[in-house]
């Protein structure tokens, strides 16, 4: 199986409805966490039966990885989480402005795909207009989890995230290199782990501060074409 797909490819962009909450869960009136890039499902098929007062939605871009997700979900009865096939930047925005208000509260965005070459940026699922869309449905107090092997990527996503004015970083007490603050180990997380190599992680709240029109938090942004590394992107090609 392909290891990368093109977000920015025709057959990525269609619109799609998200299902009611309903034909999804069997409480659909739950807290929700959202995943982003949920892959194989591991993370959050552990993640469900340990956290049963939410719901648990992963959205992955690679249809076989979510029909696989979703057969283990149905093998192991779980009615709080659901995989869905999506692309964050195309069908989120929409989707989330049609959760109840407050529904939302864990959105996690664990080691996204890195697309190192500058050519290659706008292929990275954290954009800005992704991360208003997330601020706008998160209520005040609710959080945000980043994290990535790869410093050059969660950089900017840091930055991004700290523009926006929309957030509070959580203290060392609650997350770092040597602290997730969520009881399961995502699969490339674990493969991280596994090979001594770090983790950089990031925890946020969302505060009460309104949002920065588009074009403003672009305006934030510092280039980032120093931090470019062509040779780790190489094999995606
Ligand atoms: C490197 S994997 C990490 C998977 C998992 N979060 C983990 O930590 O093991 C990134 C995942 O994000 C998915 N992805 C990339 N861009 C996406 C997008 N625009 N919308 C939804 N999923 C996306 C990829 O297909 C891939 O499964």
């Amino acid at each position: 199986m392909r290891q990368h797909v093109n977000p920015l490819s025709r057959i990525h962009q269609l619109a799609r409805p998200l299902p009611p909450l309903i034909e999804l869960f069997a409480d659909p009136s739950l807290p929700l966490h959202l995943d982003i890039g949920s892959a194989r499902g591991r993370f959050l098929l552990a993640m469900a039966p340990l956290a049963p007062q939410r719901n648990h939605l992963g959205l992955e871009i690679r249809r076989p990885l979510v029909e696989a997700a979703e057969a283990d979900r149905r093998r192991d009865g779980l009615t709080n989480l659901r995989f869905l096939y999506g692309n964050a930047n195309v069908n989120l925005p929409e989707w989330l402005v049609h959760l109840g208000a407050g529904q939302l509260e864990l959105v996690t965005l664990q080691f996204p795909d890195p697309w190192f070459k500058l050519r290659h940026r706008k292929r990275r699922v954290l954009q800005p207009a992704l991360l208003l869309a997330i601020a706008a449905a998160l209520a005040p107090g609710r959080r945000l989890f980043l994290q990535s092997d790869v410093e050059a990527l969660i950089a900017p996503m840091r930055q991004l995230v700290e523009a926006s004015s929309a957030f509070e970083l959580a203290g060392p007490e609650e997350c770092g290199p040597e602290l997730n603050p969520l009881p399961v180990a995502t699969e490339r997380e674990g493969q991280v782990l596994a090979g001594g190599l770090p983790v950089h992680r990031s925890l946020y709240r969302r505060n009460c501060a309104p949002l920065p029109p588009l074009a403003d938090l672009e305006g934030r942004l510092e280039p980032t074409a120093g931090s470019t590394d062509n040779r780790l992107d190489a094999a995606a090609d």
